[in-house]
């Protein structure tokens, strides 16, 4: 069932997804070289509660971290672990959630460390633009496929392509809420967003083909190539005449 919030709920969700900003922020700072992606999930996890708040991820279906943290090929849900170092010319995707009284908040983004390949640079830079390309078109009336379509044909005109086997999703008591909001699609097709519906985008995006794979840790999903993949992601609620990203 797709859910539209009150002001209220819009209020507490504001909340939840600037903490969950803001501990993005504070991973920017302190990545580097030589730490461990458990490293990173420890910042995430204590910045989180210190704020009031739940790690959204923690637990859920099982996951054992408060932050995925996928690098290079992974293209979204790598496990945190303390045999994990993080090294100068990767890519590292940081995914983050946190419940404010009952509310979610969910974003990601994707981190060079120091020197990375052109090819990464561009694909950091197009998986972030094509969602503000796909946001530009969004608001009250507008169907989920132009959505689809508006970040799609970006990320295609730059040579890249989007997964197809993950999403996005509605967001608000739960963190996987009805819609699902594909970063594909056909102009015209799918549900009309209304006003103060709560949705969160997120395209993946990859270097080479879009098909992926499961590792056999039950989480970490994979390019099929074995080539680069990038991660953005904001929690937006749809306005009359736009939407208020909620996660920046
Ligand atoms: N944040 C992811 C999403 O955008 C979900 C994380 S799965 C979890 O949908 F198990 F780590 F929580
Ligand atoms: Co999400």
């Amino acid at each position: 069932m797709v859910t539209i919030k009150t002001d209220e709920e819009i209020a507490l969700m504001r909340k939840a997804n600037e903490i969950v900003r803001d501990v993005l922020s504070l991973v920017e700072e302190k990545i580097k070289p030589g730490m461990t992606t458990k490293q990173i999930d420890k910042i995430v996890h204590d910045y989180i509660v210190k704020c009031g708040a739940k790690p959204s991820f923690l637990g859920y279906e099982g996951y054992p971290g408060s932050a995925c943290v996928s690098i290079d090929d992974e293209v979204v849900h790598g496990i945190p672990s303390s045999n994990r170092r993080i090294e100068e010319g990767q890519i590292v995707s940081v995914d983050v959630g946190s419940i404010y009284k009952g509310y979610n908040g969910d974003a990601a983004r994707t981190f060079a460390i120091g020197q990375v390949s052109d090819v990464k640079r561009k694909l950091i830079d197009v998986t972030k633009q094509s969602f503000f390309e796909g946001i530009k078109i969004l608001r009250d009336g507008v169907r989920l496929g132009d959505l689809g379509h508006a970040i799609q044909s970006y990320v295609e005109a730059n040579g890249f392509s989007v997964v197809r086997a993950l999403c996005g999703h509605g967001i608000g008591t739960d963190m996987h809420e009805d819609p699902e909001v594909l970063n594909f699609g056909t102009p015209g097709h799918g549900l009309k967003v209304k006003t103060n519906m709560t949705i969160a985008i997120e395209p993946m995006v990859n270097a080479g083909t879009y098909d992926v794979v499961m590792l056999d840790d039950g989480w970490t999903v994979v390019t099929a190539d074995g080539k680069p993949s990038a991660h953005y992601e904001n929690t937006v609620a749809i306005t009359p005449d736009g939407v208020e990203i909620l996660s920046l």
